[in-house]
């Protein structure tokens, strides 16, 4: 994406379409929206004779957030089109507000097959938000809804992305700005490197490519080094649960190691967590539902791999190691049963009760591995359970840990980024019947219906004492139900620029 800034005004920008935002009126009744004082839509309106407001008034367009009206401008203008956008009631209006202009202006160019749109920035606060922080929301949603998942499909029936400027009418300091829109786009850019990995069918992304991935990102950039453990090493390693997981499958496992260090010396340093299961049929509990979604299974991995492609042009101070145990989870003859006993990297000894609770005895390994480079942080984000769209739905991610500081920053993180996320109990009642088998533990089977709450409960003893949040992603690593800049079904990058967000701000 190109970023341009100008003083000059929004009639004499260069660009295919220019756009204005009207807000709702705050009233019961529907009320013909009017233009803004600010944002050069009264300007735009008298040079077209009154033309925007009569269309407004012709169409019934009231502002309300998603409403969107385009006019011709008749060459009145420089540009082609004007795009008027709804807002919503102004009372509402946050971050997330403009993030979904950015996709609604990126689907509509996109539409067009315009290359390039011009608005005007406010340069005083909007309800609170400084105009890079409007920036950043607004070129976030452009990129992200940008995004398209179309490598598969023959060359003509791509949907093709004409739109790569953007015009920025301001008298700020353009540098600031500048700056609020390559780290949006850097950002965004590494969620929908997620959700490429991500939409990516199992039988090209499989633990090996995962580690090619890893391995090129590591080559890409000098601050990034990458060690890939095989078979023989996750072996020495005694990793018993990805070696019990992976034991079905005639793809062999890997085990990623990913380091960013910062130039200067580093605040913290933050362990990322990622559970790469490639494909995840259940195993002899071989799935009866959505099976054929079952490729998501490693979007925590990917999760990992898109904030290492962002940290290393953003440049963080803080000290980042990520880890990801993949595999696949498949059934045949060699795979693991119901009943085995296994015994992981930690010591403890696991009863595999249900094999489609696979991600949980991956990560046992993963965490225990991590709590070795001492962090001051630790972060797991897995698609663990099915549960999670039960406990909070698909727009909201549990959050569980033992650490209120942590909960609570990346809670707030999830705020800006429109990735809410919402904490949930450790509650340790609900442990007693993984205690209950042959074993130290039973990988399922508890007793109670909190699987969510149980699954992190698994995990928490394999983080020792470090500080540790477990976020489950297994509802909105995908969705099902596009919106304004998630536009098609698929992988969303969730929660990518959360923990991005949360980097920065350490
Ligand atoms: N990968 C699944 C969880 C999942 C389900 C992710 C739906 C995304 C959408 C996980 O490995 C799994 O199968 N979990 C089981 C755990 C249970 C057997 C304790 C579940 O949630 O049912
Ligand atoms: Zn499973
Ligand atoms: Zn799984």
């Amino acid at each position: 994406m190109n970023f341009h800034f100008t003083r000059e005004s929004l009639d004499k920008t260069i660009a295919d379409l220019v756009f204005v935002v009207t807000f709702q009126k705050d009233s019961e009744k529907p009320v013909a929206a009017t233009l803004q004082q600010n944002d050069g839509g009264q300007g735009l309106d008298k040079l077209l004779e009154g033309q925007i407001t009569q269309a407004i008034k012709a169409q019934e367009f009231n502002g309300k957030e998603g409403e969107s009206l385009l006019i011709h401008s008749l060459e009145k203008i420089k540009a082609k089109n004007i795009l008027i956008i709804g807002a919503g009631l102004q009372k509402k209006f946050s971050l997330e507000t403009i993030r979904r202009i950015g996709g609604k202006v990126a689907q509509i160019s996109n539409g067009i097959k315009a290359q390039s749109v011009g608005c005007v920035v406010e340069q005083t606060k909007i309800k609170g938000l400084t105009t890079a922080e409007r920036l950043q929301a607004f070129v976030e949603g452009c990129v992200l809804a940008n995004y398209s998942f179309d490598y598969y499909k023959d060359k003509q029936k791509r949907t093709p992305k004409t739109f790569k400027a953007i015009h920025f009418q301001t008298k700020g300091n353009t540098a600031l700005l500048a700056k609020a829109c390559t780290t949006a786009e850097t950002f965004a850019q590494a969620a929908n490197f997620t959700r490429d990995l991500t939409n990516s069918p199992p039988n090209d992304l499989t633990p090996t490519a995962l580690a090619k991935a890893a391995l090129a990102l590591a080559k890409e950039h000098r601050n990034i080094s990458c060690r890939v453990l095989g078979l023989k090493e996750i072996k020495a390693q005694k990793m018993g649960g990805l070696l019990a997981v992976t034991k079905g499958s005639s793809e062999p496992p890997q085990f990623i190691h990913l380091t960013y260090k910062p130039g200067q010396k580093s605040r913290a340093k933050v362990a990322l967590i990622g559970k790469g299961i490639t494909f995840d049929s259940g195993g002899l509990n071989i799935k009866t539902r959505e099976i054929e979604l079952m490729k998501l299974d490693m979007a925590g991995a990917g999760t990992v791999l898109g904030v290492f492609k962002a940290l290393a042009t953003s440049k963080p101070k803080v000290h980042v190691e990520g880890f990801i145990a993949s595999c696949e989870n498949m059934p045949s003859g060699n795979a693991v049963r119901p009943g085995d006993i296994i015994t992981t990297r930690a010591g403890t000894t696991v009863e595999v009760i249900n094999t489609d609770a696979e991600g949980r005895l991956v990560l046992a390994d993963a965490l225990d591995y991590a709590c070795e480079s001492k962090p001051t942080y630790m972060i797991d984000m897995a698609t663990l359970t099915g549960g999670a769209a039960y406990a909070v739905g698909e727009l909201i991610t549990p959050i569980l840990g033992n650490d209120k500081g942590l909960i609570g920053r990346l809670i707030n993180a999830g705020k800006k980024t429109g990735e809410p996320a919402w904490e949930l109990p450790l509650y340790q009642n609900y442990k007693k019947g993984y205690l209950k088998g042959p074993a130290d533990l039973k990988n399922s089977g508890s007793g109670s219906k909190a699987s969510t709450i149980c699954g992190a409960l698994f995990l928490e003893g394999f983080a020792k004492k470090n500080k540790w949040v477990h976020m489950d992603i297994a509802s909105t690593a995908w969705a099902d139900e596009p919106n304004s800049y998630h536009t098609m079904v698929g992988a969303t990058g969730n929660p990518v620029r959360t923990i991005l967000y949360f980097l920065m701000d350490l």
